[in-house]
């Protein structure tokens, strides 16, 4: 039995897409055979440049997203994927989602007092008076004023909606968050703080943390282990520490090695490592690799056969066919040992 709280097996979305050609029905597989787990009380990163199926996958784990699941969602052990009626709101009290545009996410004509009650009227039967007092204890909690309820979002700056925004989520008093690129349309000072609201309110309520971003640099100080997603596939999954100090697919050490260190020697031996090309096309995707086109160490069989995601120690997982069991990075040593 394991200690997940949340787990995916073989999750997989795919939209149905306006034919192309003979009027044959197209698909575009948009997360691809993903599985990953995140335990009670911890935050998962999943992080990967934009495109590649994370925005899909968080959805899909929230019963959100409009394309066609298949695979398992495991909220403690039991599948969410075919949950209806009164079981699929009882998930939905239990996983909420913070999204990345406070802006355009919260309802302009609403109060915000509203907008952070809505998941209870929609979700539970609680009294009134329940209500309204846990909208005081949330407006609190996030580091809003009382007399700030009555008011509409635009009378607020980019981080308070997100503070609003986070109450909403947490109204219902889930288990899981999953927060989609929660802080990436703030600016920086904005960012550390609501990144340190989540960090106590994840103390404070025992939560559990799915936390997307397309940046590395905002989840190192943030997750216990990290997930890297690449065109729909998870191509490394490791511990925080491992991910960080020995990354072993290439894209991972290309995404670490554009993260700004604040460690001046490390800075000076910083060998940023471009990523060069495209990816490829999501309706025409390579039979091997997918990350073969930009590979700076692609090799012929690359071109042929899939990479299975494997297990390389620790757990240390990664789909590259050039990492063996010793599970050393293919760029060799001076490259893992990152910007
Ligand atoms: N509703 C949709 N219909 C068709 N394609 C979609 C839809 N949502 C996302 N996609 C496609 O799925 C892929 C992954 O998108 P997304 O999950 O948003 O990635 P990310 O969040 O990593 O940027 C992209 O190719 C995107 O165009
Ligand atoms: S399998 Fe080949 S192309 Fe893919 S990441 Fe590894 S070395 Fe590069
Ligand atoms: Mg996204």
């Amino acid at each position: 039995m394991s200690d997940a709280l949340l787990e995916a097996r073989n999750l997989s979305v795919r939209f149905p897409v306006r034919a192309r050609g003979w009027g044959k029905k197209a698909y575009l597989t948009a997360v691809d055979d993903v599985s990953f787990t995140v335990k009670k009380g911890q935050t998962l990163a999943i992080v990967g440049e934009s495109g590649s199926g994370k925005t899909t996958a968080a959805l899909a784990i929230a019963r959100l997203v409009a394309g066609e699941t298949t695979g398992e969602v495991l909220l403690d052990g039991r599948d969410i994927v075919p949950l209806t009626g009164e079981q699929l709101k009882d998930m939905r009290r239990r996983v909420q989602v913070i999204f990345q545009d406070p802006y355009s996410s919260l309802n302009p004509r609403a109060r915000v007092e509203d907008i952070v009650r809505e998941p209870l009227d929609n979700l539970t039967d609680k009294p009134e008076a329940e209500k309204r007092q846990i909208v005081d204890q949330l407006f609190e909690a996030v580091g809003l004023r009382p007399e700030q309820k009555r008011l509409f979002p635009h009378q607020f700056s980019g981080g308070q909606r997100q503070r609003i925004g986070i109450a909403r989520a947490l109204s219902t008093r889930p288990e899981v968050i999953i927060c989609d690129e929660a802080v990436s349309a703030l600016d920086v000072a904005v960012q550390a703080q609501i990144l340190n609201l989540l960090r106590r309110l994840q103390k404070d309520f025992g939560l559990t943390y799915l936390f997307i971003s397309h940046d590395l640099g905002v989840v190192q100080h943030m997750c216990d282990s990290v997930a890297v997603m690449y065109m729909g596939k998870v191509v490394e999954h490791a511990d925080r520490m491992d991910l960080f100090n020995n990354p072993l697919h290439p894209y991972t050490t290309a995404l670490l090695s554009a993260v700004p260190s604040v460690d001046p020697t490390l800075r000076e031996n910083a060998r940023r490592i471009l990523i060069p090309g495209d990816p490829p096309d999501p309706f025409n995707l390579p039979k091997g690799c997918r990350f073969v086109s930009r590979c700076p160490v692609a090799q012929a069989g690359c071109h042929d056969a899939a990479p299975p995601l494997e297990d390389k120690g620790g757990p240390h997982r990664v789909a590259c066919h050039l990492v063996g069991a010793e599970a050393q990075s293919p760029l060799g040593v001076d490259a893992a040992a990152r910007a």
